[in-house]
């Protein structure tokens, strides 16, 4: 499947269709049987979503469990009111989960620990929430999140969503420019954000670079500071307040009503990368995204009263909205955060917090497999993990080495891998397996209950099992993206128009013999670098900012532990010589005005890029000269 934009493939993602991975004692975990469930779920989806949706509270209920009328902007459960926070917060006050631990976090330094039970939790985003309505944000406005994985992150999600505003998180490791953008595309009035926050023992400034985004952002009224770092800040008397100052004033104290909104009224916008130009901001709902978060965690993590939950994603991406945040709370879990890395100070750090805290479930990525595999068995072998019960990975496609070494040193062979595919657009799992079902290493074995998959060629064929195509969605599911954010063509352009009725996934997948899935990676500009998506267009408009660059391409290279790394290929304008120190500038340029992790590995300065002769760039050209490989049929090339 060579289209002229399908230039990432995962690193070596070969399975073999006949390694299965049996579960050691299928009757062990409490979620009922996957074909118990998917039988009747594959006859009737509407009815198994509704029967998951009657486990939740409404204020009213719906009329119509899906809407398809205007497809593909589908409506579940309309006429319905609820609100996520009151199903994730308030419903546990009065019952017996009011002192169970909702979350337990971590300090990066190590000597901090807060623990919040769900009265607790509450009571902050009570306050958080009472602070943000006397700033005035009220129903449908914009708020934007800068925040590092503190328990505030928490707070001000679920405040927003109490008050059915909408929150926008950005990574914290986004630049100014990328942050302003953002805050500018939402029109948000608000930023919540921490003087810094800990990486490696050393401060990354945020609130500069806040002050940064937020010159040139007319929109914000507020600014909301968290003390992390505890270093000098500038603080503008009108615009920035410090939390701990709010929350001394009367206003904070006391409950704040969670506001009853309609199902299908936005919860969030998340912005991600997509093909071309600007990121793409996701836009999800109260009511179907609660239902799809709630049902999936439940099934998929076969969770229990006493089990402590760690996700070690960043509630920056949406792993960590639908995973961190939203899906435990929604099933009254203990969830875990760490603030920190994987390997820092030492590599057995997550070891260690697993054995301390004695976690039962914990979903990672690959990329954090794969770099803690290199340190060897050792680190984790000096800890006792046998505690875990549940492995998840996500992000990427996870290769049989890194799935092996998981299953059997951390896993102890006793762990089931949940290999969960979905993406930011779709909410929730939806290629995965659950915790008896028989696995293979690579493979996130069936879509989930009530959902459909195919693998299409460039005409809509579906391919032949073994083969590769394009992986489509066919049933619409209570989680999916609404539309993008103020971009209601760009979302029928980018999902629905190759093959109508059909949600495009943007990756390619092959189908084996017994119906699992092997997806194999992204089929359009996007890169997951380490798990993160970043788009071609992003990163090479962020080199073009610089002066010495003329033009730019970007490409994703196999790499052994980010999965993909970013290769770059620049035309220098005149009066610019290539050099070892203009490389490094770019470099730190790229980390400056994009971020940190969208720094290009490689970087060749070159006369010219290898155009179509309507002007596209050939990136598949580019990658076959990066890696020394021949070049193909240069036929449509312009010169
Ligand atoms: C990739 C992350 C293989 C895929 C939740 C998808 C995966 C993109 C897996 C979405 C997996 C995610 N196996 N590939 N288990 N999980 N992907 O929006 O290419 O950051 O399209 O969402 O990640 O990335 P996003």
């Amino acid at each position: 499947m060579a289209t002229e934009s399908s230039d990432n493939t995962a690193a070596a993602t070969v399975g073999t269709d006949d390694e299965f991975v049996r579960p050691i004692d299928p009757g062990q975990y409490n979620v009922p049987d996957w074909e118990a469930v998917a039988g009747p779920a594959a006859a009737d989806p509407q009815a198994f979503w509704e029967k998951e949706a009657r486990e939740l509270e409404w204020f009213e209920p719906w009329d119509k469990v899906l809407d398809d009328s205007d497809a593909p902007f589908f409506k579940w459960f309309t006429g319905a009111k609820t609100n996520i926070v009151h199903n994730a917060l308030d419903r546990w006050i009065d019952g017996p989960r009011r002192n169970k631990l909702a979350l337990i976090w971590r300090s990066e330094n190590n000597k901090e620990t807060r623990t919040l039970s769900y009265y607790s939790l509450n009571r902050e985003v009570n306050k958080m929430a009472n602070i943000i309505r006397s700033m005035g944000i009220r129903k449908g406005d914009r708020v934007t999140i800068y925040l590092p994985r503190i328990p505030e992150i928490f707070y001000a999600m679920l405040a927003c969503a109490k008050l059915g505003a909408v929150h926008s998180v950005v990574f914290a490791g986004f630049s100014a420019d990328a942050l302003r953008d953002r805050i500018d595309d939402s029109e948000s009035k608000l930023v919540i954000t921490a003087d810094g926050s800990w990486i490696n023992g050393k401060i990354f400034k945020l609130k500069d670079i806040v002050d940064d985004a937020v010159r040139h952002a007319p929109t914000v009224e507020n600014v909301i500071v968290v003390r992390r770092t505890g270093h000098e800040v500038q603080m503008d008397p009108l615009r920035d307040h410090w939390l701990h100052d709010l929350e001394t004033l009367p206003i904070a104290n006391g409950r704040c009503e969670t506001v009853a909104v309609d199902a299908e009224d936005p919860l969030y916008i998340l912005y991600t990368s997509g093909s071309t130009g600007r990121p793409k901001a996701i836009l999800h709902t109260h009511g179907g995204y609660m239902v799809g978060t709630y049902s999936t965690f439940k099934y998929v993590f076969d969770i229990r009263e006493e089990d402590r939950y760690w996700c070690t994603a960043d509630p920056g991406w949406v792993t960590g909205h639908s995973y961190l945040v939203y899906g435990p709370l929604l099933n009254g879990a203990t969830v875990f955060m760490f603030e920190g890395g994987a390997s820092y100070p030492y590599p057995n750090r997550w070891w260690q917090l697993i054995e301390h805290y004695g976690i039962n479930i914990f979903y990672t990525a690959p990329t954090a497999i794969r770099s803690l595999m290199r340190f060897g068995d050792a680190w984790p072998n000096r800890h006792d993990l046998s505690s875990l019960r549940i492995l998840g990975s996500v992000g990427e496609p996870i290769n049989p080495e890194a799935w092996r070494w998981f299953h059997h040193v951390i896993g102890k062979d006793r762990c089931p891998i949940m290999d969960t595919w979905w993406q930011t657009e779709t909410g929730m799992f939806m290629i995965t397996p659950t915790p008896s079902v028989p696995l293979k290493p690579g493979s996130g074995t069936r879509p989930f209950f009530g959902q459909e998959a195919e693998i299409l060629d460039d005409a809509g064929n579906p391919v032949a099992d073994g083969d590769e195509g394009y992986l489509v969605l066919k049933n619409p599911w209570p989680s999916m993206l609404r539309t993008l954010y103020k971009d209601d063509q760009r979302y029928v352009d980018t999902y629905w128009s190759k093959y109508p009725g059909k949600y495009l996934a943007g990756d390619s997948a092959r189908r084996d013999k017994d119906g699992y899935i092997w997806v194999i990676g992204r089929t359009d500009d996007v890169i997951k670098v380490s798990g993160h998506r970043l788009g071609t267009a992003e990163v090479e408009s962020a080199f073009v900012s610089h002066p010495a660059v003329a033009e730019a391409a970007v490409i994703g290279l196999p790499h052994e532990i980010k999965g993909n790394a970013i290769h770059a290929f620049a035309v220098l304008r005149m009066g610019y010589e290539p050099s070892e120190a203009l490389r490094d500038e770019l470099r730190q340029h790229i980390s400056e005005h994009l971020s940190p992790i969208a720094k290009p590995d490689g970087i060749e300065f070159v006369e010219s890029l290898p155009k179509t002769r309507s002007g596209k760039i050939m990136r598949r050209v580019l990658r076959a000269r990066a890696q020394g490989l021949p070049e193909g049929d240069l036929s449509t090339l312009d010169d």
